[in-house]
Parts: C-alpha cells; structure tokens; sequence
C-alpha cells in the first residue's frame, strides 16, 4: 500500500489543492464531526483517491483488531509485557476490563473516589498544613507526571477554584528553588509524582522540598502525598498510605494524567470537574470504538498525519493552538506522540519500513505568527499545520478580542493554502519600484501557497472538551503507531542518557577522573570545573 500511497502522492503532487475546492462539497466531506467538534482536513492535497489508499493502511494493519485488543486489556505493549489501559482510568460508568483474568475496575474506581475525597478534603481545609488551610500546591514530577497536570491546569485555569498550584520539573535548582520561594512550608501540600518512583529528577527535588519544609514544619511527611505505582518506595520516603495514590503498570508514563497522577489538577478545580474531563475522554473513546473510520476523528487525524509525514516526507509538524489556556499543549504532545512513536524499529523486531512519528512543535497563535511563521510560510521546506479554535473563549466582555484571534486563525490557514503569485506581489509594491528593482522587491512578496494544515473547531474548552480533546491526539498517536508497526507504549530511547548520567556524576563531582571519556567530555568536564562546577 505504501507504494501505491507513493505513486499516488507523485501524481498529486504538484497540483494546486485549491483547485480541489471546485467540488463545491469538499470542506464537508473531507471533514469528520465528533458531537459539536469539528476537525476540517480540507485544506490538504488529499483526494478521495488518497483517501481510500490511506484508509486500506488501516486494514492492512489490523488496526481495528488492535485498538479492540488495546480496549480490552490485551499485552500489547509487548516489549515490556503490559496491557495498556489509560481509558480504564475514564471508564466512568463502563463495564468491567480485565487483566490477568482480574477486573481492574473496582480498583479504578475505588481510587477515583479515594482521590476526590482527599482533594475535597485539602480544598475544604479539612486536610490543613501545620499553619493551617493549604494555600499552594507543588507538584512534583517529570515527564508524564508533570507535562499533562501542567497542560491541564493551565487549560483549565477559567475553573481553578482550589489552591494555587505549582510545578517542578527540571533536575536545575532554579526551577524547585524558584517555586519553593513562593510557598510558605506551614501552608503548601508537596506531591511527588512519579510512577516509578525512582526518576532521579523527581526524588532528587522531592528531597530539597522535604529538606525545605523540615526547617519550618515539625512533621514535614504529613503535608506531602505521593502518586505511584511503587507503594514501597513511597512508604520509604515517609509518606502515609492514606495520602499514596497508586495506579498499576498499564498505565503509561503519558497516559496517565486521568488517574492519580491528575491529582494536582482535581485539587484546582474540584471532583465534579475532573470527572467532567474524564467523561470528555471516555467520549471520545466511545467515538474512537464505534465510529466507520472515515467518520472517526481519531482515524481519519492519524491518516492526515501519516500522508504528511510518511506519504509527502514533511519531517515535521507544528501543533497551532489559537486557544492561549492551550499555551502546553504543544508540548504535552511533544512527549505523547515522539515518545510513542519515536521508533525505528518495529513491533517485531525489524528496521521500519518508512519513517518514524514526527518531530511535533508549536506554539499558540497569534503569538507563533510573529516568530517563526515567516519560514512556514516562505521556508524551503514544507510544514503542516494543525490549528486548534474555539468558537468561545472565557472572557465574554472581551468577545471582540476573541473574534480577532479566531479572523488571525482562519486567515493562517487561508493564506498557506493560497499564497501569493508573483502577478500579485508585483501589484502589492508596483507604485513604490519599477524595472528591475520592482522584479527583485515583488519576489520577496511571494507567498508560494498550496502549504497544508487541517482546523479543529469546538465551542468552547471547558474540562470535558479538554478530555475529549486530549484522547483525540491520544487514539491518533494509537493508530499512527500501529500503522507503522510500532510498540508506540515503551521508551527504550530515554534509558542511555540516563545511565551515562549516573556514570558522570562522580566525574562532575570530582570523585573520579575524566580518564577514558571521549575528548570532548573531558574537555568539557575541564572547562566546567575551572569555573566553579
Ligand atoms: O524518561 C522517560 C520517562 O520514563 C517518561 O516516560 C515518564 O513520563 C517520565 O520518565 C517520568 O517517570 P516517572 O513517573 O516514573 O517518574
């Protein structure tokens, strides 16, 4: 299929897609409706013909089969021998998922409820810190245990009605530094979040804020709660069953932000919301079940993708929300789809076949117009978009505000589909230049258009919008990977850097020599230490 898709693509390729729009029904038929979100993929060189090549991928892998085996629980992370089921974590009122012959249902839920009780309890004051009422709220994780609760607050930020809530992520002291001093020790509830609860990162600034809080708080242990897999190592690290939140390995790392891992998240805006984002999730995975694939948001964004990036080798793409509570998600999906999909080897051992996922980036507009959207629309290189827009914002006395950004949006996608020809260009600048000079300066003005990007359109992003939002990109990168034939539910790729690091850090701290690493290392290591490492 894949060459097929090629020889397809090399017929297409230099045609104007705009021209595509004499089928006066193409901006409804190459779209997909999911309830009131829309994702238009009109504004594309896909044709039916591409279309119906893309969407035999799908059978070709199995990829019904696999989401089925995915939703019921199956191994099919199988590098590491583990079912993968986030979407038991929004399994709100579903019925029973087993794995290892066990329902792990009752436990989700029992978790669920163990959590809301205590975010209502710090929200409330009913759990206070030695100096009374919780005021702040640190997070502490990396990764997964810190890229969704950070995406997700800020989303939701016009809902935050709990404590103020801060994130640590990085290993540099500025960023624990910079937060701790913001908090007082007798009124901050410090959560460690981690899964594994080894990542050195994470428990080397779980310590620097417990270290902080024992100066001031007799007890420090008690304002800290822990969100892990490892109930050992949180009993290690002194903090009480009653505040440990654990999940099970079937949960991954970028997955995980619907169960514990969310807890930052619920105590800023409350139970009834948090459940809200789940059943947004849990939607979107009713949609994903069920949906024919050409109806189906997730499938048919996946496809979009894999023409982009597989089909026409656009090695990039950028994530444009013109939604500024949306400001993470650019990052969020940095982790979610290159984590996943970041592979050069298949399922089953071989070298893939075409290339990996994408290098995913972006920025919310307008802010990305005034910085890198010159080379998007002038650069060599050609780079899909994909615009995120609602139709409300929150702020309803500002809603003229609101129409402009969503003008500068629609505008975008207009203008890297049309461009500009040089006949134009010329009439833009033909009373300032002439002769030569107006030739040189209209060519500057040329906009050469027929760029790709796709719009999803929703009301408003209130938390079950967010949810459905998220499992969106979730399914897509679901059905990318098992298209490429990719185990998109493991991270082999992040263990070296770990280890080399481990391996460094008694070079850095001048207990060993640099003898035996390469010469730039040492080089380095010499350069650092003669100014103060
Ligand atoms: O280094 C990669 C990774 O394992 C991510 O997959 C994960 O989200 C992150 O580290 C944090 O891991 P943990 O939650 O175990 O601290």
């Amino acid at each position: 299929m894949w060459n097929s898709l090629k020889s397809h693509h090399d017929k297409v390729a230099d045609r104007r897609f705009e021209t595509l729009f004499e089928d006066a029904g193409r901006a409804q038929d190459f779209s997909v409706a999911m309830g009131d979100m829309l994702f238009d993929y009109s504004k594309t060189n896909i044709d039916s013909e591409g279309r119906e090549l893309l969407l035999k991928l799908l059978d070709e892998a199995g990829v019904a089969e696999r989401r089925d085996a995915m939703f019921r629980g199956d191994k099919i992370n199988e590098t590491e021998g583990r079912a993968v089921l986030h979407t038991a974590l929004r399994n709100l009122d579903g019925g029973p998922i087993e794995v290892d012959g066990k329902d792990v249902m009752p436990g989700v839920l029992d978790t669920l409820d163990r959590m809301e009780a205590f975010a209502e309890d710090v929200r409330s004051g009913a759990f206070a810190g030695q100096g009374g009422k919780i005021t702040d709220v640190v997070n502490i994780g990396i990764g997964g245990s810190d890229l969704g609760p950070v995406m997700a607050t800020l989303a939701l930020a016009p809902y935050h009605d709990g404590p103020r809530t801060h994130f640590v992520s990085n290993v540099d002291p500025a960023d624990v530094a910079a937060v701790l001093r913001q908090c007082d020790p007798a009124t901050t509830l410090v959560i460690v979040a981690s899964k594994t609860f080894t990542t050195i990162e994470t428990m080397t600034n779980a310590r620097t804020a417990k270290a902080w809080m024992s100066e001031t708080v007799s007890d420090p242990a008690a304002q800290f709660a822990a969100l892990s897999t490892a109930a050992d190592k949180t009993a290690d690290f002194g903090i009480d069953p009653s505040r440990v939140f654990g999940f099970e390995d079937w949960v991954g790392g970028r997955y995980s932000m619907w169960g514990p891992i969310g807890l930052s998240v619920m105590i800023a805006i409350g139970g009834d919301a948090f459940r809200a984002f789940l059943r947004g999730a849990q939607e979107m995975d009713r949609h994903f079940k069920a949906a024919d694939w050409t109806e189906n948001m997730p499938a048919m964004l996946a496809l979009v993708g894999i023409w982009h990036n597989q089909v026409c080798g656009h090695a990039t793409r950028a994530v444009l929300p013109y939604d500024n509570l949306l400001m993470r998600l650019p990052a969020y999906l940095q982790q979610l789809e290159m984590e996943s999909n970041g592979k050069g080897v298949s399922m089953d051992g071989e070298d893939l076949a075409t290339d990996s996922g994408p290098v995913v980036w972006g920025e919310p507009g307008t802010n990305g117009q005034h910085a890198f959207y010159q080379l998007i629309h002038q650069g060599t290189r050609v780079i899909p978009c994909e615009f995120l827009v609602a139709a409300e914002g929150h702020e309803s006395d500002l809603h003229h505000q609101h129409q402009l950004l969503v003008a500068n949006c629609l505008a975008q996608s207009e203008a890297l589909m049309k461009g500009r020809d040089l006949d134009e260009a010329r009439g833009k600048v033909a009373d300032k230049f002439e002769g030569d000079e107006l030739e040189r300066q209209a060519k500057h003005r040329v906009f050469p258009g027929n760029r790709p990007s796709t719009t999803l359109a929703y009301p408003q992003l209130d938390p079950a919008m967010l949810g459905r939002i998220v499992a969106l990109y979730e399914h897509r990168v679901f059905v990318e990977g098992a298209v490429l034939g990719i185990n998109s539910y493991d991270q082999w790729g992040v263990e070296l850097g770990k280890e080399l690091a481990t391996a460094l850090q008694p070079v850095v701290e001048g207990k060993e020599t640099a003898d035996g690493k390469d010469g730039s290392t040492a080089g380095l290591v010499t350069f650092l230490k003669k100014y103060g490492l």
